[in-house]
Order: C-alpha cells, then structure tokens, then sequence
C-alpha cells in the first residue's frame, strides 16, 4: 500500500478510457471525511463532474493543458470550501457549543481555516484515492473566479483546488521530478 500510495502512485495526465464507478465516489467521501480537520471543521465541499454537461461548464475556466488532461479524466473533483462551515459546528462538534462563535465573529480566522482544512482533505482525499486504486492529477492552473461562478453562483462555497480522477495511462507521465532530502527539509530540535 506504501507502494501504491507514495512510492509508485503519480500525478497523471492522461487517462485511461475507462469510467470511475459512482459507488467508487461515495467509498472515497467516506474515507476522506474521516480524516482529522480542526474542530472536526470539515469545510470541503466536492463536485465530481463526470457528465459532459458539467465538463461543459467547467473546461472553459482552465488553462490550456490542463483542459487538455480534463477533458479525457473520467471524473475531474471541484474541491471547494464552504466559508460559512462553522454553522454546521453543533452538528460536528457537539462537545463544545460555543465552538461556533470562535468563527462566526473573525472573517479572516475563518477563512484561514477553511482554507486550510479543506486543503489537508483534498490531501486526504487524494492518498484514499490511490488506497482504492484509482490515479489522481490535481490542477491549480484555472480561473478560480469563473469555476465559482459557474458552480457555485451564491457565493458561500470557493474553489480551492482540481483534481482528475480516473484510471491513468502511464504514456502520459514525464520522468519523477526529484525530491528535497531530509537534511534540506527537515530538522530535528
Ligand atoms: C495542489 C496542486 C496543484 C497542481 N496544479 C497543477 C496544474 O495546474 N497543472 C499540472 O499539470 N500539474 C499540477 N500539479 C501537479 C504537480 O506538478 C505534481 O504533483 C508534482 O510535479 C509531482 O509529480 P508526481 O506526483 O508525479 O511525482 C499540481 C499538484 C498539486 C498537489
């Protein structure tokens, strides 16, 4: 599994033309909601668009190879981040009712942690990916502004981040770009 999740697994850019099952999607949100978020936040908020009415919407608002790769992924995944999550805190976070009022009075705190949690489960989301045997390319190359308002017209979720997902033709990848060393990136105190 080490193998498949960090090792071996890579950032696709060509598909195989062969469809992710729904129940496959369903099994990845399940997996990805576990994973911790502070204050159990879960502000992501996913939009697998695999129909050609959605690629409609959405391929006009990336940048060029990235249209590119998306338009043969079987599935490319809005990831985006409800900016009034907090609301949901009872719900979530039952243990302390006044969890609420941390975010509901700081715009800027709560965006940050949207930001932030919704970042790690799109992380998250990407590692039970590959644990379920499908590949991922994730994408920033696109124009926030247009994925939001053709998706999310209210205002209240924000695109973070794309991500292909589907099963990937290995002909599509360039050489493993090298790594930083621990000595580089990492220290011990
Ligand atoms: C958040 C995020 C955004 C990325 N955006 C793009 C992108 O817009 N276009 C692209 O071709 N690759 C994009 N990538 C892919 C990275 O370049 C790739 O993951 C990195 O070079 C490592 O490649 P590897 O996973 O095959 O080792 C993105 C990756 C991440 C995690």
């Amino acid at each position: 599994m080490l193998e498949r999740i960090f090792l071996v697994g890579r950032t696709h850019n060509a598909w195989q033309n062969k469809p992710v099952a729904p129940a496959l999607l369903t099994q990845l949100y399940d997996l990805t909601k576990m994973a911790p978020t502070s204050a159990n936040c879960s502000p992501v908020r996913l939009v697998f668009v695999a129909s050609a009415e959605g690629k409609a919407k959405l391929l006009p608002h990336l940048m060029d190879d990235n249209r590119k790769k998306t338009e043969t992924a079987p599935v490319c995944v809005i990831l985006a981040y409800d900016t009034r999550f907090y609301e949901l805190l009872p719900q979530l976070f039952p243990h302390n009712p006044d969890a609420v009022n941390w975010f509901a009075g700081s715009a800027e705190f709560a965006e940050q942690t949207a930001f932030r949690n919704s970042s790690l489960q799109g992380g998250y989301l990407m590692l039970a990916a590959r644990a379920l045997g499908l590949d991922v390319g994730a994408m920033s190359g696109f124009d926030p502004a247009g994925v939001d308002a053709a998706f999310f017209p209210d205002g209240r979720f924000k695109t973070n981040f794309l991500c292909n997902l589907g099963y990937g033709d290995p002909a599509g990848l360039f050489p493993r770009s090298p790594r930083l060393a621990f000595d580089d990136a990492c220290e011990i105190v």
